[in-house]
């Protein structure tokens, strides 16, 4: 299973004529400078508990500034931001929380091909694609192998009303045709997060989910020839990127 193809999840808005979306959305690194953008996204998409303030966005884009990813409108208003992390899978499973995981400021850890997404946040589909195609060639160039992240199952407090005594990992791995019956679960599916790993209580604060998390996990695509692609000039990378997202 690896990372859905950008250009094959890429859903297009129909006031934007271009047919990448890469050229209308402006997307890079973070820098300090962008926390007052992002705030304003920030609070468009999470609430009041969930949001991350000024300070910690900050330390965010201070502790992983390759990792620290974000789109904007030509205007300069972010339409997306996307905070990584490494992780090991000692630490990822020894995590109760989402909190665990996403803390920042713990030392690296010395050897680890894995990432973990601390937050994913978006008012655009598009610029969620161009931020995963964006980030593709610098991930292989650095070796990076596959992405853990939380996700909410905002379907599971419904769910819960008619099927009160099945535990919430049944409703985490339920599918409807063939797909996973929670639909935020299920659009992480679409964009190649398809091995569920844990279904964690009290993970963090999300009501619709019961505070339940589901930790997911998504391969970067080719990742496989990470040897090679350290010895490829990322130029080169890009390059290959733009050629295999038009291809597929
Ligand atoms: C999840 C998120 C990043 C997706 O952003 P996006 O790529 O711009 O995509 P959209 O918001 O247009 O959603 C795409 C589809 O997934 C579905 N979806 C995604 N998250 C959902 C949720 N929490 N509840 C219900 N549906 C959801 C949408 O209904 C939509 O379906 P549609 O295409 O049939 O309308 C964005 O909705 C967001 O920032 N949410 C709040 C923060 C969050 O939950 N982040 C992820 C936590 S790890």
């Amino acid at each position: 299973m690896t990372m859905a193809s950008p250009r094959r999840s890429l859903q297009k808005r129909p006031d934007r004529e271009s047919a990448t979306p890469s050229d209308s959305i402006a997307v890079r690194f973070l820098r300090p400078g962008d926390v007052e953008a992002l705030i304003t996204l920030e609070k468009a998409k999470w609430d009041q508990d969930q949001a991350a303030d000024r300070t910690e966005l900050a330390a965010r884009i201070q502790a992983y500034p390759r990792l620290s990813i974000g789109a904007f409108e030509t205007g300069g208003t972010a339409l997306a931001s996307l905070f990584m992390k490494p992780i090991t899978t000692e630490e990822l499973d020894s995590a109760a929380t989402w909190a665990d995981c996403a803390r920042v400021g713990t030392p690296p850890p010395d050897a680890t091909g894995s990432l973990f997404g601390i937050s994913l946040s978006s008012v655009d589909a598009d610029a969620v694609t161009a931020i995963f195609e964006f980030f593709w060639p610098h991930a292989l160039k650095h070796g990076w192998r596959d992405i853990y992240l939380g996700s909410p199952m905002p379907g599971l407090r419904a769910w819960k009303r008619t099927h009160p005594n099945i535990p919430a990992d049944v409703y985490m791995r339920e599918k409807r045709h063939g797909f996973p019956r929670d639909p935020q679960l299920r659009y992480y599916h679409n964009k190649g997060f398809k091995e569920i790993v844990a279904c964690k209580p009290g993970y963090f604060p999300h009501a619709a989910s019961l505070h339940y998390g589901a930790v997911l996990r998504g391969h970067i695509p080719l990742s496989a020839g990470a040897p090679l692609w350290r010895l490829v000039p990322l130029p080169w990378l890009q390059w290959m990127r733009r050629l295999l997202f038009r291809l597929v």
